[in-house]
């Protein structure tokens, strides 16, 4: 059994048993931080800060939404946008940060990718990197079949048609995915518990691996510096702030972080006020009839390059694009466009490891 003294403070007797200073050194104030980054390393806190909106609002939005094929259309377009105080705004803030995520997350991903931030040591930062993308991207097509518009049911039509026949002869999967053999009430029910639950979850247990996977190597810095953080964190400490390459998180970098998503939130509420439509489609706004198909099926912008690979292709051969596709930004992706900038800039190019130049250069 540990030693207990008797507490001078509610700290102190706190610190006893969960080791808060100890927690807070590791997680703030002795978390340490390049000091030559930029704007862009904002962007994960703009991250957690727009999760934090979607989870807060989804919760309101939770209070009177029905998920049942007969109600759930009206329970969103007239108890909740007209009936409910503020469940306007609610649904506002959620569906323009449902928009939004994918922007940062699209320059999240770019900044790591142009800066190598997924090499040496980091690929696990890039690994739950990924996994996060795909949850949200589970996230945002489970939520989006809830209003049980037009476009809900049809997109949810489309995909799902994804895991039927082919040359698998997966037979009665794809009714086994909806429960149903078109999407009916067990379909709704469980997009439903995934949207609200089962994904929420996993997002929030890959955000503390994501965490996890940076405490260890850092973060990387717009130079490309190899900074020995131990050394360097030793000079702040000894009182030379000036002279370390490196600063606390807390509150120091953290202030900076903060600025970025002040301004962020502005653009945000601006968004949510003033320009809310084009987060919101039109023609969702009609009750899904499953008997009467929109002239024009289409995802929301951000799925739109997924869209562009498969439609192109027979259902085979689009997923076999789209696996590829995947996998290559998974792992490979960032080497290739790293590749390809030093290509113009540098004299000898380091190799190139998309593995449909390798069978290129084997042709
Ligand atoms: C949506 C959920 C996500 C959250 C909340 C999140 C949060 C964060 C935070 C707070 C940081 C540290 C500060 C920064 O560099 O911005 C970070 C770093 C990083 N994240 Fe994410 N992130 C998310 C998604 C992603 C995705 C989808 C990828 C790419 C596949 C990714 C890849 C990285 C990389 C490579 C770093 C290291 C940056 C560096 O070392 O320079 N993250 N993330």
């Amino acid at each position: 059994m540990a030693h207990f003294t008797k507490a001078t403070s509610i700290k102190d007797w706190l610190d006893q048993r969960l080791a808060v200073e100890k927690l807070e050194k590791v997680m703030a104030s002795e978390y340490w931080i390049p000091k030559n980054i930029n704007f862009l390393w904002a962007m994960g806190m703009v991250l957690v800060i727009t999760f934090a909106l979607l989870l807060v609002s989804g919760i309101f939005l939770l209070m009177y939404y029905q998920p049942n094929v007969d109600t759930a259309f009206y329970s969103v377009n007239y108890t909740i946008m007209r009936e409910v105080d503020f469940g306007w705004l609610w649904r506002h803030i959620h569906g323009v940060a449902a928009s939004v995520v994918f922007l940062i997350i699209y320059i999240h991903m770019f900044t790591g990718i142009y800066y190598g931030s997924y090499k040496k040591g980091r690929e696990m930062i890039w690994v739950s990197g990924m996994l996060l993308f795909v949850a949200f991207s589970a996230e945002a097509f489970s939520g989006y079949m809830l209003p049980w518009g037009q476009m809900s049911y049809w997109a949810g039509m489309v995909i799902t048609n994804l895991f039927s026949g082919g040359s698998l002869h997966a037979d009665g999967l794809v009714e086994w995915i909806r429960g149903d053999y078109v999407p009916a009430q067990a379909f709704l029910t469980r997009f439903f518990m995934l949207h609200v639950l089962l994904v929420p979850l996993a997002i929030m247990g890959l955000i503390g691996l994501h965490f996890g996977a940076l405490r260890i190597p850092h973060v990387n810095n717009q130079d490309g510096e190899e900074i020995d953080f131990d050394v360097e964190a030793k000079k702040y400490l000894a009182g030379d702030t000036k002279g370390s390459k490196v600063m606390r998180f807390a509150n120091d970098f953290m202030s900076k972080d903060m600025m970025v998503v002040g301004v962020y939130l502005v653009l945000f509420f601006y968004l949510v006020f003033y320009n809310y439509g084009f987060a919101m489609d039109p023609v969702n706004f009609d009750p899904a009839d499953g008997l009467k198909t929109p002239a024009h099926i289409y995802p929301e912008w951000y799925f739109l390059w997924s869209y562009e690979i498969l439609r192109p292709f027979p259902k085979d051969p689009g997923l076999i694009a789209f696996g590829f596709l995947i996998d290559t930004i998974l792992l490979e992706f960032a080497q290739i466009t790293k590749s390809l900038i030093s290509l113009s800039f540098a004299q000898s190019p380091p190799p190139i490891t998309l593995p449909a130049l390798h069978v290129a250069n084997r042709v």
